[in-house]
């Protein structure tokens, strides 16, 4: 026999319910006796999401006749999607904005009212080491795309200039890559930060960015092949704003004109974001920095940022849209 101590399994402490649960002999009575397992819930708002999620899961069962091999399928991707994450790779982010889950939270809780810039999906391509770059200055080598100017203004919802804004923007190079995917990265490319001067004003150059794959050689990837469908981002420049007092808008801009607008496969386009024009004009090229001349294309757009307060106030307003029998905390009206 062992020295080891004996040390008797316990359980995690919550004692068995105080009201009758039958048997669960039929699958009725399983999703029956889940749910009033689930009403002793301590938190209201979890209470509230566990029990829709148990509701719609279990019907999503009911309703496909679910097979224990199609269930075990599942399973298995799901656990190759976790294992494929890395500290650079987030299999489980992808699989939310192809399921266009990411797209729909963001808008959920980024509404926008007042003629405010909507936002778009951040994707995984944001870095803090982007460097700082001055008006008129060019976040990407040369080389590195057809040439872009980006200039608008940063403004509030009633046309006031926000100065000193914090603005990041990053995007694809012309192989549509962009500079973390390169395995020799030395610097950041094809990325800056910037601020918007006294009057709001800000303006940079930069390159046309490329339509880009999202990666396709995990689950994920598999998962979009299996449905028929193709794993390509319209292109598209990414700009984060920030201004203290500010709600912090993400968002991206998408020159018109790409096969992959309408069917982006993670649901990022909006059409208030689809903007571009082709400047053909060798002076202004050179006149705005652009060492070799000739034409450019140029993106003028108008940020407009909410307040805190006007985005919480927004924010109250969507979810009294979608509260039907209980709120959002779970309280019953
Ligand atoms: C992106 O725009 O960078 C992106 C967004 C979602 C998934 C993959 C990429
Ligand atoms: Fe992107």
């Amino acid at each position: 026999m062992s020295d080891a101590p004996q040390v008797k399994a316990t359980s995690n402490g919550i004692s068995p319910p105080s009201f009758h649960l039958p048997l669960p002999d039929r699958p009725d009575i399983i999703t029956a006796n889940i749910q009033k397992l689930t009403e002793l819930t301590p938190n209201p708002r979890h209470r509230f999401i566990f029990k829709a999620l148990i509701k719609h899961l279990h019907q999503f069962i009911n309703e496909t006749s679910l097979t224990t091999d199609e269930w075990m399928a599942a399973i298995d991707f799901l656990t190759r999607t976790g294992q494929k994450c890395t500290p650079l790779r987030q299999e489980n982010i992808l699989l939310s904005d192809v399921l266009g889950v990411s797209a729909l939270v963001d808008a959920l809780n980024n509404p926008v009212a007042g003629g405010a810039t909507e936002n778009s999906v951040l994707g995984p391509f944001f870095t803090e080491d982007a460097a700082d770059v001055d008006f008129g200055e060019s976040i990407a080598s040369e080389g590195k795309g057809d040439y872009m100017y980006v200039e608008g203004r940063i403004l509030t919802t009633d046309g006031q200039p926000i100065p000193n804004a914090v603005i990041d923007t990053w995007e694809t190079d012309n192989h549509g890559f962009y500079d973390t995917q390169y395995a020799d990265r030395s610097h950041p490319d094809c990325r800056g930060r910037l601020r918007s001067d006294d009057d709001g004003k800000f303006g940079y150059r930069a390159v046309v960015p490329i339509a880009y794959p999202t990666p396709g050689d995990g689950p994920v990837g598999e998962l979009l092949l299996l449905l028929g469908r193709h794993n390509m981002r319209p292109n598209h420049i990414h700009m984060m704003i920030e201004a203290p007092g500010f709600h912090k808008l993400v968002t991206a801009f998408y020159p018109d004109g790409c096969d992959y607008l309408r069917s982006d496969c993670v649901f990022g386009v909006k059409k208030s974001l689809v903007n571009l024009k082709d400047v053909v004009d060798d002076e202004e090229a050179r006149k705005r920095g652009f060492p070799q001349g000739g034409s450019f294309k140029l993106l003028q757009y108008d940020i407009v940022l909410l307040t805190e307060d006007q985005s919480a106030t927004i924010r109250a307003g969507v979810e009294g849209r979608y509260t039907i029998t209980q709120d959002h905390k779970g309280n019953k009206s």
